[in-house]
């Protein structure tokens, strides 16, 4: 097995794997290495069967069941399928996933670990993954800003229609998150110290930080759109495109992502996808 560090802040390729395989004990520890070490791992041309994505993602924690039942892999119902297929005018799977900055699950007191995407199938365009490396987001912040965030709290929300900053594109998606308005939201640090490595990283995100605890909006918008707007800065992004049985799995405790669209609804994209259950942040 071999680990190439890409040329920004973070992520790395890694090659001469197979992950139908049963991995060595040696490769297991590097990977988990290099998992926390790198936030971003890709792997190519990995012929690889959902069950074979399942075995994998176990190494990394507990993979959870999410989304709607129809949107998961059957026989393997971990495996959910992000899609803008269609079958007899129905979605086959959950469309328009991840359309804005964040972190897996932030709004679950116990948020995502690791995910990781599979591409099955590609738009003749667009369709690229980013990622924003939060370490880099985090140090790269003025002094008075760190100061000023240290001992604050984000508001996470699940509901998009609590959150102004973002618009509901999903098929059906108003009822959907009307049905979600009355999940408390959650808060969490919004420095947070990563638990493997002490490091510490922005926790905050367009798509789920709707306020900040304890704080007026008069003052506390302001500072998340400053926050926003510095993320979103390309010095910390890495831009995936895609290519068929890529596997991409990164580390929701340090990364900020989001699906970039960009395609047709006839240009067809098939993601299969799979999580792991994290840790309280602090
Ligand atoms: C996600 O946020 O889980 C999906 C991202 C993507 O489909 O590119």
């Amino acid at each position: 097995m071999k680990i190439r560090k890409l040329s920004g802040t973070f992520g790395a390729e890694v090659s001469e794997i197979d992950l139908r395989e049963p991995l060595s004990e040696g490769d297991l520890k590097a990977l988990k290495k290099a998992f926390v070490d790198h936030q971003v791992l890709i792997f190519h041309k990995q012929q690889i069967e959902p069950q074979h994505q399942l075995a994998f993602s176990r190494h990394f924690g507990p993979v959870q069941k999410l989304y709607a039942e129809e949107h998961r892999i059957a026989d393997c119902p971990e495996v959910v399928v992000l899609t803008n297929e269609m079958n007899d005018g129905k979605p086959v799977g959950v469309v328009a996933a991840g359309d804005y900055w964040h972190s897996d699950l932030s709004p679950n007191k116990t948020p995502g670990l690791a995910t990781f995407l599979y591409a099955r199938k590609l738009p003749s365009q667009g369709g690229d993954t980013e990622f924003a490396d939060m370490h880099a987001v985090y140090e790269s912040l003025p002094d008075t800003t760190k100061e000023r965030i240290a001992s604050l709290r984000g508001l996470h929300a699940v509901s998009k229609l609590k959150n102004p900053r973002v618009e509901v594109t999903r098929p059906g998606g108003a009822e959907y998150y009307k049905k979600q308005n009355s999940i408390p939201d959650q808060s969490h640090p919004m420095v947070r110290t990563h638990p493997v490595t002490g490091r510490k990283s922005l926790y905050v995100s367009l798509r789920f930080t709707i306020g900040i605890e304890n704080l007026d909006d008069a003052e506390a918008q302001p500072l998340l759109d400053e926050l926003f707007e510095h993320q979103e800065k390309s010095d910390f992004i890495y831009r995936h495109k895609w290519q068929i049985d890529d596997l991409v799995m990164w580390d929701n405790r340090s990364v900020n992502h989001r699906a970039s669209g960009g395609y047709d609804m006839g240009d067809i994209r098939r993601i299969h996808r799979t999580s792991t259950l994290g840790d309280v942040p602090f």
